[in-house]
């Protein structure tokens, strides 16, 4: 049982392991499939150990496995570090010259040949050590040039010489030329050591990173300097082209997702680099990835929190505290004590201004959404009544009364009291009439027609059309209308005295019409009637004159009224057939 527990333990340990191991896992450096490593040196994409692993032939590591652990080589010599900048460290051996007696005579020159990457200037040196000591370097540039160069070192007794400084006694340094892409070293002596044996036997000269060497005495005396190995570095860059031209060549082009191309400085080619806050391989598909600052630097003061951003981050300070939270900026603080005496004010202030000016806006916005709402009502009821048929009627015909008004809705809502039950003059069978007061005092009368269907849009039409021409004394007179309703509106002149019909049909008698007023008021009719036959420029028939349609003012003065179902009949007609419509009586 223990045993099966352990075993159970143990793999969820190696489960566990497996899954941090993942989440930990470093951004590829090499190409998939490729080493990443050759012993300990990491060795990154465009470099490679062989096949596709290398961008070119020129960027291939040989990694010897004989040695434990593996050595990494590049053109024989050994690599100690490659970086993605464009920097690649090797060992280069010493040279010497060295004597057991004046006669035996012992020496290794070492030369170097690079291809394509330069030997960089400015980190290495050409250092030369011993007591009689002639050295050399010569130089091979880009295109073949030679250069020549080296130093002198003399010194009668050992004992003058002391540690630390590289200047002449014991020691001497010189820098290398640039844009050098080989080199090869001679050493030579004056007198073959004999002043100086046995205690300098041999001359040293090297080329290292001018860090790399502290001169001490001690390297005068024996042998054992011959074996020492010194780094130097190299610059390597892509292609021999520049970054323009190499950009038109889009399948050999180097820098992938996320990366700028840079010109090499003192070569032929260019390097790639990760954008600004991107980091990684630039060399290889998604090689460049954000870095998350937050993570590697906590760029954020104190109290600010970080927000990682690809490319970037962001700080942002506590609620109440101002600043841009970096570390390096600004920081987080308080707003200074002035500020914050007055603020709570001012922010109140700014508050309620802000709120009020909302709730105005919104107000507004209603406000016009419901006007334009209406008005659109208003434009579809005058399409709908007829409005645009009078309006053609009205363009047609000329010599019309001008005083014929076109009402807005409100003002006849106004006028009736929003059609208030108390202003009802009288219903029948085209509409109901209200009693209205204008704006100016005037009374008037306000027919509210009754015509649901389009079809009676057009005895509507007529009836104001008829009105329209006529102004006679004994007709009731049309002031105007409004179309804008649902339903449409006619306004009269207010006839004061009710109608005809009321007069001689009441039957609590409260009225009395005298044999002359009644015969005044026929006479009258038939005058209006006459008119409207004869004397108007284009006969109208009434069709529906009854008591109920003449109306009567103060004077018992006859009006006639309601011209529904009135026609006008051209005056080249002669005859024409016609019915009589309305109320039967
Ligand atoms: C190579 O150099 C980089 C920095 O340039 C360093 O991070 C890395 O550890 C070095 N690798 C070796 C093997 O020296
Ligand atoms: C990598 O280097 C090797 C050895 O020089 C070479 O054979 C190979 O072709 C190179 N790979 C590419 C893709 O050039
Ligand atoms: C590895 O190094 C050993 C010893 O220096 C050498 O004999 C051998 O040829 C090298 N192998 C390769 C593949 O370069
Ligand atoms: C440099 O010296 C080492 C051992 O001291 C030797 O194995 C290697 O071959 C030498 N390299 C060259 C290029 O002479
Ligand atoms: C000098 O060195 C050589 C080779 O190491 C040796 O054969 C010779 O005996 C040495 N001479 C003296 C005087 O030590
Ligand atoms: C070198 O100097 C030391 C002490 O200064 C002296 O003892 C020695 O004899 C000198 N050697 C020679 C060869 O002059
Ligand atoms: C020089 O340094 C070496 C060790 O690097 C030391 O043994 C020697 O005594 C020093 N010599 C002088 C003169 O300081
Ligand atoms: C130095 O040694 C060479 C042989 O290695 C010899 O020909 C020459 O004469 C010697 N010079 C002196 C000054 O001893
Ligand atoms: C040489 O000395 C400098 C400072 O004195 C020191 O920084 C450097 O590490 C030393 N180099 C070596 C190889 O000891
Ligand atoms: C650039 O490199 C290509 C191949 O690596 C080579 O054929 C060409 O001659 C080179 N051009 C120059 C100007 O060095
Ligand atoms: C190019 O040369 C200049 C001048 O010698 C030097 O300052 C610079 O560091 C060099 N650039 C590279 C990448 O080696
Ligand atoms: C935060 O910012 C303030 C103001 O710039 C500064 O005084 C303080 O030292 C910063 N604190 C930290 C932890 O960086």
């Amino acid at each position: 049982m223990g045993s099966i527990r352990s075993l159970v333990r143990m793999q969820l340990m190696i489960l566990f392991n497996v899954i941090l191991t993942v989440k930990a896992s470093t951004p590829a450096v090499a190409k998939p499939g490729c080493p990443s490593h050759c012993g300990d040196v990491i060795i990154p994409y465009p470099f490679g150990t062989g096949g596709d692993c290398n961008i070119t032939a020129g960027f291939f590591i040989n990694c010897n496995t004989s040695f434990i652990p593996h050595k990494p080589f590049f053109l024989n010599v050994e690599v100690i570090n490659i970086s993605t900048d464009g920097q690649l460290r090797i060992l280069s051996n010493t040279s010497y010259d060295c004597y057991n007696t004046t006669s035996y005579r012992n020496w290794l020159f070492y030369y170097f040949r690079l291809s394509e990457f330069l030997i960089n200037n400015n980190k290495n040196k050409f250092t030369a050590i011993g007591c009689d000591t002639y050295a050399l370097v010569q130089q091979a540039g880009s295109y073949g040039q030679r250069y020549a160069t080296g130093c002198l070192s003399f010194c009668n007794n050992i004992t003058d010489v002391s540690n630390g400084s590289c200047s002449g006694i014991g020691c001497c340094q010189t820098s290398i030329p640039k844009d050098v892409r080989s080199y090869s070293i001679s050493l030579a002596s004056y007198a073959n050591h004999t002043n100086v044996l046995p205690e300098n036997p041999c001359s040293y000269a090297f080329v290292a990173e001018v860090d790399s060497y502290n001169f001490s005495a001690s390297d005068l005396r024996g042998f054992e300097f011959q074996s020492r190995q010194f780094p130097i570095t190299l610059d390597w860059n892509i292609g021999n082209t520049s970054c323009n031209e190499a950009n038109m060549d889009v399948n050999n082009f180097a820098c992938k997702e996320y990366s700028k191309c840079v010109d090499s400085e003192n070569n032929s080619g260019y390097l790639c680099k990760c954008l600004e806050g991107y980091g990684g391989n630039p060399y290889l598909p998604n090689g460049c990835q954000d870095i998350n600052e937050c993570e590697s630097m906590s760029p954020c003061n104190g109290t600010a929190r970080c927000i990682n951003l690809p490319g970037t981050y962001n700080c942002s300070c506590p609620v109440g505290y101002e600043g841009d939270g970096k570390k390096s900026g600004t920081g987080c603080s308080l707003p200074n004590k002035d500020q914050s005496k007055t603020s709570p004010l001012i922010v109140a202030l700014g508050v309620a201004i802000g709120f009020l000016g909302l709730l105005l806006g919104i107000v507004l916005w209603c406000w016009m959404l419901r006007q334009r709402q209406i008005s659109k009502l208003r434009e579809a009821n005058f399409q709908q009544n007829g409005g645009i048929l009078l309006r053609e009627q009205l363009s047609k015909r000329q010599g019309y009364r001008e005083d014929v008004k076109v009402f807005t809705a409100e003002e006849l809502e106004k006028a009736t009291n929003n059609y208030n039950e108390s202003r009802i003059l009288g219903q029948g069978g085209q509409g109901t009439v209200y009693k209205g007061i204008l704006a100016d005092n005037q009374i008037v009368a306000i027919k509210k027609s009754i015509i649901g269907d389009p079809s009676q849009v057009e005895q509507f039409i007529n009836e104001i059309m008829v009105l329209y021409k006529i102004n006679h004394r004994n007709v009731v007179k049309l002031l105007g209308c409004c179309l804008e309703t649902q339903v449409p509106l006619l306004v009269y002149e207010y006839i004061t005295n009710r109608t005809l019909f009321h007069h001689l049909h009441n039957d609590d008698a409260t009225s009395y019409l005298s044999w002359e007023t009644r015969l005044r008021i026929a006479t009258e009719t038939a005058e209006a009637l006459s008119y409207l036959h004869s004397a108007a420029s284009i006969p109208i028939i009434h069709r529906d004159i009854k008591l109920a349609n003449i109306l009567l003012d103060d004077n018992y003065t006859a009006k006639v009224s309601d011209f529904g179902a009135s026609r006008l009949i051209p005056s080249d007609q002669a005859q024409i057939t016609t019915i009589v419509q309305g109320t039967f009586g």
